[in-house]
């Protein structure tokens, strides 16, 4: 498996309240699987993708990603699994506007000390990979919506991480863009990429090879 999680638990604290978000929730995730996850607003979905990135540690549980136990890894060590292993797409495309393209798409090699040269030839292959190799010295303000999203798809994959999790990635896209985009998605996933990807749409769900449904803290 490349992710097996068990016994999920996660509560969020609000002075005297607590919600319970994920309760006993087991996950296991083959590589090259496509799944989708589907839930009320509110059902903890965004919250188990933050868990699944290494950006939230949840109150119980344990989660292998490949050969680590993610929980108990130093923080050094999680900052390099979030930056090598995991690359997210989200639904507002998170890009930064007074950089290139190109440039938001070399972002990640930052955090890892690839070389210069390097970084320059995987980004422009990711670019290629999403369709927009003729986009690169576009700031993201003159991008299409699909192609701001494909953008940011490409640089979650720049790295060439082992796990792509996405929340609502066609959420800001009309039905025509977000077509594209699962279109995308689906052909990263005949590449042997492994998706993960949240939506509360049927029909985008849909187009993964395996939908989950998030309620009462766990899946149905
Ligand atoms: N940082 C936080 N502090 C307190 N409560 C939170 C926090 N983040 C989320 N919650 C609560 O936890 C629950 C699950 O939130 P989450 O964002 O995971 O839901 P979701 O399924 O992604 O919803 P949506 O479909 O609306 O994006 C919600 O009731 C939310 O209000
Ligand atoms: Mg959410």
């Amino acid at each position: 498996m490349l992710v097996d999680v068990k016994n999920l638990r996660h509560t969020y604290t609000q002075g005297v309240t607590t919600i319970n978000v994920l309760n006993s929730l087991n996950l296991e995730v083959a590589p090259g699987e496509f799944i989708s996850i589907m839930g009320a607003s509110g059902s903890g979905k965004s919250t188990l993708l933050h868990i699944l990135g290494c950006l939230t540690k949840p109150r119980e549980g344990t989660y292998r990603l490949g050969e680590t136990d993610v929980f108990s890894v130093t923080s050094n060590e999680l900052a390099s699994i979030r930056a090598q292993q995991i690359g997210f797409v989200f639904q507002m495309f998170h890009l930064l506007p007074a950089m290139s393209v190109l440039e938001n798409v070399k972002l990640p090699f930052l955090y890892n000390n690839t070389p210069a040269k390097t970084a320059h030839e995987r980004a422009l292959e990711a670019l290629q990979q999403v369709g927009l190799s003729s986009r690169t010295h576009h700031k993201p303000m003159e991008l299409s919506g699909g192609e701001m999203q494909r953008a940011a798809i490409a640089r979650a994959l720049a790295v060439n991480p082992e796990l792509i999790l996405a929340d609502e990635p066609t959420g800001n896209l009309d039905s025509k863009t977000s077509l594209e985009i699962l279109t995308l998605f689906q052909k990263l996933h005949t590449n042997g990429r492994t998706i993960i990807m949240v939506t509360h749409d049927k029909d985008v769900a849909h187009h993964a090879e395996r939908n989950l449904f998030l309620q009462d803290g766990t899946f149905q």
